[in-house]
């Protein structure tokens, strides 16, 4: 069925227009408010004055180039492992089985977590353990400035997290417990679009649609548009808006535990990234609190008329669960394995 713009060609997509939340502002409770409305009206927001330096975040995307750009056989070496550490080659993440048909993502990625080393009790745990690196001196200070990355981020996270908990009556501090984010499972994933031109038509997508598992993800993108979200997954057709990068600014979205514990008072957003022929990098942080972490609806989130709507669930057992569902077997790549 030939639908011209079903998914709307670029020209007819609107852009859309977000609440900005500036974390140096002294005025909380505008932030208090200007996040809560963007969280009731979408789950996505931009953040700025965040406390991560231009100059750094340039530094990001420069070293994250710097391993795309290696040959294939050279990323794979550094393959993914069980505990999603390391490189993922393009196609190995299928989003939206609905709509990509036998395709995947036509992104490559690098997944780095919270580091413990192997002879950590934690290590046993799923999401725990080491982090795959490249071998020293091939890129010279790339360990660094990922680890200073995710550090800075972590500190974002949580400070965004704060003004999350003052939106939904919780103390301010609600987010902070050790069980929630003193020791989160936190991911970094540099992300590299190699610049095919996405046809949803066909099922070819840079990342096909998809809500984020956790509760919160910063993202920050090079100038080239890609991301597009959909306020209302139910219409028919979907109606797709784009979000532009803001340099300097994260753009934040909320995670499907967050929308579970909000029992759906805020909104975790489907989203997506179409490529439109050029190259384009971005860098997630996905924030999730820590592994054996009980998310159950907030007591602030019900009442005898609005009850829960989903059980209560451990993090790391919904968060295995989602990444099981979405990414390739493991064992297809033993042809490439040296
Ligand atoms: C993701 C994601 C968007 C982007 O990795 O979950 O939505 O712009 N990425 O890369
Ligand atoms: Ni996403």
């Amino acid at each position: 069925m030939e639908t011209p713009n079903q998914n709307g060609a670029e020209a007819h997509i609107k852009v859309s227009t977000l609440n900005c939340i500036d974390l140096s502002n002294p005025d909380i409770h505008q932030s208090v408010s200007l996040l809560k409305q963007a969280c009731l009206d979408c789950g996505f927001f931009y953040v700025v004055n965040h406390g991560i330096s231009q100059e750094f975040m340039e530094e990001v995307f420069a070293q994250s180039k710097n391993f795309f750009r290696w040959p294939l056989n050279e990323k794979m070496k550094l393959l993914r492992n069980e505990k999603h550490r390391g490189y993922t080659p393009v196609l190995d993440e299928l989003l939206d089985p609905d709509n990509q048909v036998h395709v995947g993502d036509y992104k490559e990625g690098y997944y780095i977590g919270v580091e413990a080393p192997e002879d950590d009790p934690d290590s046993e745990k799923p999401f725990y353990g080491p982090n795959v690196w490249p071998a020293d001196g091939v890129l010279p200070g790339w360990r660094q400035t990922m680890e200073k990355f995710h550090h800075e981020a972590l500190e974002v996270a949580k400070a965004i997290a704060r003004v999350i908990a003052l939106a939904l009556d919780l103390e301010v501090d609600f987010f902070d417990k050790p069980e929630m984010l003193g020791k989160p499972i936190a991911t970094l994933r540099l992300l590299h679009y190699e610049g095919q031109i996405s046809d949803p038509s066909k099922g070819i997508y840079g990342a096909g649609a998809h809500s984020d598992y956790g509760l919160i993800t910063l993202l920050a993108t090079d100038d080239v548009m890609g991301l597009q979200i959909c306020k209302d997954k139910d219409a028919k057709p979907q109606k797709w808006e784009y979000v532009a990068p803001i340099k300097g600014a994260f753009i934040v979205n909320l995670g499907d535990m967050l929308e579970r514990w909000s029992n759906c008072i805020f909104k975790s957003t489907l989203h997506r990234v179409l490529g439109n022929g050029q190259e384009r990098y971005s860098v997630a942080y996905f924030v999730e609190p820590s592994h054996d972490c009980l998310v159950e609806c907030l007591p602030t989130c019900k009442s005898e008329e609005n009850p829960p709507k989903f059980p209560p669930i451990r993090c790391g057992t919904y968060l295995s669960q989602r990444y099981r569902d979405t990414h390739a077997e493991l064992s297809v790549y033993n042809k490439h394995q040296t």
